[in-house]
């Protein structure tokens, strides 16, 4: 995807944003060019306060000057605006390419909204091609891994299993100070089950697959922005 695209979708989803509200910040590329943009709109008096998805967003956000916040001084939030690995018609979500998942699903689940920024190759008839990110803790790592492995297997899982490391070779320590296992479907088929079935692994901090929590997404296209709503 250009990046002109992404800054298209990110363009198109400031008309979610209104005076007052209260904002989740994504994490990753295209959501870099929303907080540019919504930085623009503060530095113009706009009024918000925004709580970021990643340590990364926040330092962007402060050299912004937009207003901060945390889920510790507030119930709630109106909005999240984030980007995606992969959405299906059902607007359920692949994400955590960035390593940001976490933080984004705790952010989207006190959201009101929840709304993706992508080009629509983004979009897709069944999630899985994109290797799904799973938030394991790092202590009793191989036995996670082991049990992980099982709930790939049994739920189809067509590859394998990968540590993700960072561009130095070293294991890729995530915000919450864990790691990340890449799994390999090529096909979701289930992906509540498989929720459920990860969720059971007492090492599994969290996994990529949004479910129920997207209501919106612009998709930038080279002919335009679609919009699509649930
Ligand atoms: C961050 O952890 C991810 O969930 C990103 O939101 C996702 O990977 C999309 O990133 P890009 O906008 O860079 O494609």
């Amino acid at each position: 995807m250009s990046d002109a695209l992404k800054r298209e979708a990110a363009r198109a989803a400031l008309d979610e944003v209104r005076s007052g509200m209260r904002i989740g910040l994504g994490t990753g590329s295209t959501a870099k060019h929303f907080v540019d943009l919504l930085g623009e709109k503060v530095a113009q008096g706009f009024d918000c306060l925004c709580v970021p998805t990643s340590i990364a967003t926040e330092c962007q956000a402060r050299d912004l000057a937009i207003p901060l916040t945390t889920l510790e001084e507030i119930d709630s939030l109106d909005l999240t605006v984030d980007g995606t690995d992969e959405i299906d018609r059902d607007f359920q979500l692949i994400k955590g390419g960035g390593a940001a998942l976490l933080r984004e699903k705790i952010v989207a689940a006190a959201s009101a909204r929840m709304v993706v920024i992508a080009d629509d190759s983004k979009l897709v008839e069944h999630l899985g091609k994109f290797p799904l990110p799973i938030e394991v803790n790092p202590f009793g790592l191989a036995a996670t891994q082991r049990s992980v492995a099982k709930v790939l297997s049994n739920m189809g899982a067509t590859g394998g299993l990968v540590l993700r490391k960072s561009t130095d070779g070293e294991i890729l320590i995530t915000d919450g100070g864990h790691y990340i296992l890449d799994a390999s479907f090529g096909r979701i088929s289930d992906a509540k089950a498989l929720s459920t079935a990860l969720l059971e692994i007492p090492g599994v901090v969290q996994h990529g697959l949004f479910i129920g929590l997207c209501q919106q997404a612009y998709l930038a296209t080279p002919n335009g922005v679609i919009q699509l709503s649930r």
